[in-house]
């Protein structure tokens, strides 16, 4: 099974992509965590990434797609994956699309998180709180200056993906307004259709 999760940020793709790889056996593959640990790391792409992370716009298609590209050739991955946060852009989606025809694969389903733009920021001042309260590190882009940002990319850049997708017919949308568990049970809905057609 190779899925998109698609979203805004602070819709809960990290959180739903969490349950699947616990249900599934197949890894998420988040850009985001993979980026962030590479500025951790303090890598060439980390050095790269850290600033236009913190702004909260997207970083290169030519990094992230590289990124990808060498990720899902790794064992685990065999099985299939979770693309959390990626594809962001159309270059993105043409590019996740070759690199999996290139390896005679294809994707499966894209799952939208349909969410109301009102509540995301709720949850990301939220996320950052409960971070702080617990002494981890809050992320630089979870305050509300920047998650305007992301939220203005997202709409500049990723949401064009909804029509892309639905034209290739593999987008599915669920109600990311729904309690978590219920958010859950909605994909699992999506996935057992997908599995069975
Ligand atoms: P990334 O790490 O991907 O961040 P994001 O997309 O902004 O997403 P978040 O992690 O904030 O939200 P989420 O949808 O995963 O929600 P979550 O489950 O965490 O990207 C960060 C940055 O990296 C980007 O801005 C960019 O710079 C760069 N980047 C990454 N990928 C890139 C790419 N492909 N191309 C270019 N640049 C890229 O949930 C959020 C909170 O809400 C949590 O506290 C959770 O508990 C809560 N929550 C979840 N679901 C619900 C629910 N149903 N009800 C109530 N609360 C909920």
């Amino acid at each position: 099974m190779k899925l998109i999760l698609l979203g805004p940020p602070g819709a809960g793709k990290g959180t739903q992509a969490q349950r699947l790889v616990d249900k599934h056996g197949i890894p998420q593959l988040s850009t985001g965590d993979m980026l962030r640990a590479a500025v951790k790391a303090e890598t060439e792409v980390g050095k790269r990434a850290k600033a236009v992370m913190d702004a909260g716009e997207l970083v290169s298609d030519e990094i992230v797609n590289a990124i990808v590209a060498e990720r899902i050739d790794q064992d685990d991955c065999a099985k299939g994956f979770i693309l959390d946060g990626y594809p962001r852009t159309l270059a993105q989606a043409d590019a996740v699309a070759d690199m999996l025809a290139e390896r005679g694969l294809h994707l499966d389903v894209v799952i939208e998180l349909v969410v109301d733009d009102k509540a995301l920021v709720g949850r990301i001042l939220k996320r950052a709180e409960e971070a702080k309260a617990a002494g981890q590190p809050v992320r630089k882009d979870d305050n509300a200056e920047v998650f305007d940002e992301r939220l203005r990319e997202y709409y500049k850049k990723t949401a064009p993906l909804i029509g892309y997708y639905y034209a290739n017919d593999l987008l599915k949308q669920v109600d990311g307004m729904a309690a978590i568990d219920d958010v859950t049970a909605q994909i699992d809905a999506v996935l057992a259709d997908t599995l069975r057609n």
